[in-house]
């Protein structure tokens, strides 16, 4: 039988890998439908895009008003990118875009065909997780695990940006992202830990 520590650990890696949430099985509380199922009557004609994600093309037909974190998640099944706000303002969709943060909910899909976009599901090379992954399990960097993805996203560009030199630079350059839970001594030593390996890692 499974005990409950090792329960909490495999949701843990799960929230760190995938991005799946923790809380009651609210995945996406206060999700839109899919654009083109919005509005009938004053839908504009759909647009063939072209979506490079996590190294693999996909070819969607898109309402045009469709945002990058909408087809991610609605017609990718790409789950992981959470929409918190939807307005900018929690960082729970944050992604990778040719390895520049941005928020997905921001992004129109249309706009962004030929950019590599890079989701907290292809961060891990297969069984190997991405260093920040792991610090996150690690630190238990996370409660409910709702912003944990777009923490994680935020990070990795954190760390490449040269900007995580210390804990203060850290809340300073991840103040866009917004943990409700208030994990953020845990969220600022796992990516202390990362930038570590990091420079290691660079240092050879
Ligand atoms: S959902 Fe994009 S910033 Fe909140
Ligand atoms: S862990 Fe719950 S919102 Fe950050």
């Amino acid at each position: 039988m499974t005990s409950p520590d090792l329960t909490r650990r495999e949701a843990l890696e799960a929230a760190a890998v995938t991005g799946g949430a923790l809380l009651g099985g609210q995945l996406m509380p206060g999700t839109t439908p899919p654009a083109d199922a919005q509005d009938p009557d004053g839908t504009p004609a759909s647009l063939e895009v072209v979506l490079h994600v996590n190294g693999t093309e996909h070819r969607l037909t898109l309402d045009p008003r469709t945002t990058l974190l909408d087809a991610l998640r609605e017609h990718l099944h790409l789950t992981g990118s959470k929409k918190g706000c939807g307005l900018g303002q929690c960082g729970a969709c944050t992604v990778l875009m040719d390895g520049k943060r941005v928020k997905s909910c921001l992004n129109l899909a249309a706009l962004v065909d030929g950019r590599e976009i890079t989701t907290i599901e292809g961060l891990a090379r297969g069984k190997q997780l991405h260093p920040l992954q792991a610090a996150f399990i690690e630190r238990d960097a996370f409660q409910c695990g709702y912003c944990t993805s777009g923490q994680i996203m935020a990070g990795v560009a954190c760390i490449a940006e040269g900007h995580a030199g210390s804990a203060q630079e850290i809340r300073e350059w991840m103040s866009g992202n917004l943990c409700r839970c208030g994990a953020y001594d845990h969220i600022v030593a796992a990516i202390q830990d990362a930038a570590a390996v990091t420079e290691s890692v660079q240092r050879g």
